[in-house]
């Protein structure tokens, strides 16, 4: 056979060859067998002395391109060989430690609103929102408590201009639901509020919800009964309600509920100052001032309303001596709420 068509011969057989080899072994003996100082390449080229100098440049150059045709085909079957076992190893190697899948956990504040919105929810409540950012009007003015009334005091706030506030209680989405609805109405909201205090029960930003019912003969009964069922279905069967009498600008009468400590049901202890109750907020009668103002007669309607916080219930649920923690976001204190 003439050299040129053993090289081209050598060349097609050897590319076969490597196209069929499936492991680094073998392709290894080929490689030998190929370029090895016997290989069957390195033979070929020892007799490209014997060829006639008229075709030495031809047979030459073939040579050179055979040579690399076979080198980049073992090149890259043995790459091909060396990605397939780094993606085994990663599959197969068993004895890795597992890695851990990071799971958010939710906040403590929002599962207690969760749970305030499914007891009010079924009871017919209707969810509804207010701004944060609100005008002095409804925070204060609708609510009865004109610009130079005292119990403004109570609620210092951050201001934005004399008339725009953050709002310091949920209590304005009332008048803004009255606002724009006919009654009847049964609302609840639940939303951040403001206010310039920090201390161990105190961050200047805090949760409330809030309740209006409006309709014909409502009563202060029926303002016990809900507060009861719900703080019942809030802390537990055993939770017994009381009421004291209180003033707020916007209800007449006004009471704040007490609930039995859920830490020592009644005994006693630091949580509740030693008293066995723990306060909850403020409700009462809605004012006739503030019935007219949105516009509803108050000789055919009456209603009730209630304002309680959300940081109390859940620093008694689980036993928090500073609210401040609530909001540090802490990793290692939010993981402790699954
Ligand atoms: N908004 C009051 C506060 O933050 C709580 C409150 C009292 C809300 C009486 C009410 C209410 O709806 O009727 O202190």
């Amino acid at each position: 056979m003439h050299i040129k068509e053993q090289l081209e011969a050598l060349r097609s057989a050897t590319l076969r060859d490597i196209d069929q080899i499936s492991d680094e072994q073998s392709l290894e003996e080929l490689r030998i067998a190929v370029f090895g100082r016997k290989g069957a390449l390195t033979n070929a080229l020892k007799e490209l002395g014997a060829v006639d100098p008229a075709e030495r440049p031809v047979i030459g150059a073939l040579a050179n391109t055979v040579k690399q045709d076979l080198q980049a085909a073992l090149d890259s079957k043995k790459q091909s060989f060396s990605v397939n076992t780094s993606v085994a190893a990663v599959h197969t190697d068993v004895t890795q430690p597992g890695k851990r899948q990071l799971l958010g956990t939710i906040h403590p504040i929002a599962q207690v609103i969760q749970e305030v919105k499914s007891v009010f929810s079924s009871l017919g409540f209707v969810h509804e929102e207010g701004p944060e950012v609100e005008w002095d009007y409804y925070n204060f003015e609708a609510l009865n408590l004109p610009k130079h009334h005292p119990a403004r005091d109570t609620q210092a706030s951050f201001y934005f201009t004399e008339e725009m506030l953050l709002r310091t209680q949920t209590s304005p989405v009332q008048v803004r639901v009255m606002e724009k609805q006919e009654p009847p109405v049964r609302m609840y909201s639940i939303g951040k509020c403001y206010r310039r205090d920090y201390d161990l029960t105190h961050t200047p930003m805090f949760h409330q919800f809030e309740g209006l019912v409006i309709d014909k003969h409502i009563t202060m009964s029926d303002l016990k009964g809900i507060l009861t069922y719900a703080m019942r279905a809030l802390f537990g069967e055993k939770t017994q309600v009381r009421f004291r009498p209180h003033h707020f600008p916007f209800t007449e009468p006004s009471i704040e509920p007490d609930v039995t400590c859920s830490i020592c049901w009644g005994k006693g202890c630091r949580t509740c100052k030693y008293s066995g109750w723990v306060e909850m907020g403020g409700a009462g009668m809605v004012s006739p001032h503030v019935l007219r103002k949105v516009g509803y007669d108050p000789y055919a309607l009456s209603g009730f309303a209630f304002g309680f916080g959300i940081e109390r219930p859940v620093m008694i649920k689980y036993r928090l001596n500073d609210m401040r923690l609530l909001f540090e976001n802490d990793i290692r204190f939010l993981q402790q709420f699954t």
